[in-house]
């Protein structure tokens, strides 16, 4: 993890996109879950986080043959709803996350929640990579599970190679409507001025190598400075929930920081603000969702970047997208309150 003396923390990435575009069954793929049929209605209504190790990244983008040195521990995927009233929901996973995913439904192209979330990432000149999902789709695909997509595309036949490219045309098009320059990844010859398009299926796997290693290359190219882990707490409040055993619990994302159970932290509530100590800070194992209800791991201390389950007393006002501080020896309490209420 030590390289050239720059000590790199993981990278937060946010899936984003227009409902059913395939976003939860991307992560899906990747983990080896099957979080989206547990899903009522099979729709999103939370934001999601998931762990990936180095080491998992390096074996599912083995085939690329790429010099994949990967720099950084892993990568925290954020997953965010799609549907039209989770507005708040995708902001705040943009505004967390160091690059992104747009998702696109090859079989219907640009959809309201695909601009929706495009003008969320320019506003915040976040970098991103459009997964053009759903490949499989094509009439006529022949599988070739979790291959790199040139290799899926070479077993294709003519009129598959066909529809993908008159498909793929289209949605270029419309891309260039909102006034974005995009183009198959491994055609990009204009990085960070257009942007890579990468063929996906969250069924089958097809491009989802090449999904994680521009993901992973991207951000060591382009983003050390961001990505270099500073001790002062970064942490920001997902979600607010009541847990069997747990009682109310906060899950949160450590952007960057080290938390401890025991600390003292301060948390924007609903009547005030929240003056409490970690009891336990919990993650799902790796590969798994932080939504989903599954057993947990203690940790005495964690390093950022995480999702993190923490339970403490007195949570029950804590509001969604607040910072989480923590008082250091230092710390003035009032002043910290009066800041956590500003948020
Ligand atoms: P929201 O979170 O509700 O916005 O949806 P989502 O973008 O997470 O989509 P989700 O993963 O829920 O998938 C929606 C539907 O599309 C499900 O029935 C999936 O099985 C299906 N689906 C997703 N990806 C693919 C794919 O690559 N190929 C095919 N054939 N079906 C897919
Ligand atoms: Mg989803
Ligand atoms: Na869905």
């Amino acid at each position: 993890i030590e390289e050239g003396g720059e000590k790199l923390r993981s990278i937060i990435c946010c899936i984003m996109g227009h409902v059913d575009s395939g976003k939860t069954k991307l992560l899906d793929c990747i983990r080896g879950t099957n979080v989206q049929e547990g899903e009522a209605g099979g729709i999103t209504q939370q934001i999601g986080a998931t762990y990936f190790p180095a080491k998992n990244i390096r074996e599912r983008t083995r085939e690329l043959k790429a010099d994949a040195k990967l720099k950084v521990p892993g990568l925290l995927v954020i997953d965010t709803p799609g549907h039209e009233s989770f507005t708040n929901l995708r902001s705040r996973g943009s505004s967390l996350c160091d690059l992104a995913i747009l998702v696109v439904d090859i079989t219907h192209g640009l959809q309201p929640q695909t601009i929706e979330s495009l003008n969320l990432l320019r506003m915040r000149n976040t970098e991103f990579i459009i997964a053009l999902n759903k490949v499989d789709r094509l009439y006529g695909w022949k599988t070739c599970k979790n291959a790199p997509i040139v290799k899926a595309m070479k077993q294709q036949n003519k009129d598959v190679i066909n529809e993908c490219n008159l498909r793929l045309k289209k949605i270029i098009n419309e891309f260039q409507e909102q006034g974005l320059n995009t183009e198959l990844y491994y055609k990009n010859k204009d990085m960070g001025e257009t942007f890579s398009i990468v063929p996906t299926s969250a069924i089958s796997g097809e491009g989802v190598p090449d999904l994680l290693l521009w993901l992973v290359q991207w951000a060591q190219k382009t983003m050390v400075e961001k990505l270099t882990y500073v001790d002062e707490v970064q942490c920001t409040v997902l979600e607010v929930k009541v847990i069997e055993g747990h009682g109310t619990t906060i899950d949160v994302v450590l952007v960057n920081g080290e938390l401890h159970e025991g600390d003292q932290i301060v948390v924007c509530g609903l009547q005030g603000p929240i003056v409490t100590t970690i009891r336990a800070l919990l993650t799902p194992h790796p590969m798994k969702e932080l939504r989903v209800k599954g057993t947990y791991l203690h940790h005495k201390e964690i390093k950022a970047a995480q999702g993190i389950k923490i339970t403490a007393q007195g949570l029950e006002h804590a509001i969604a997208g607040t910072s989480l501080h923590v008082v250091g020896p230092d710390d003035d309490i009032e002043a910290m309150k009066e800041s956590a209420m500003e948020d």
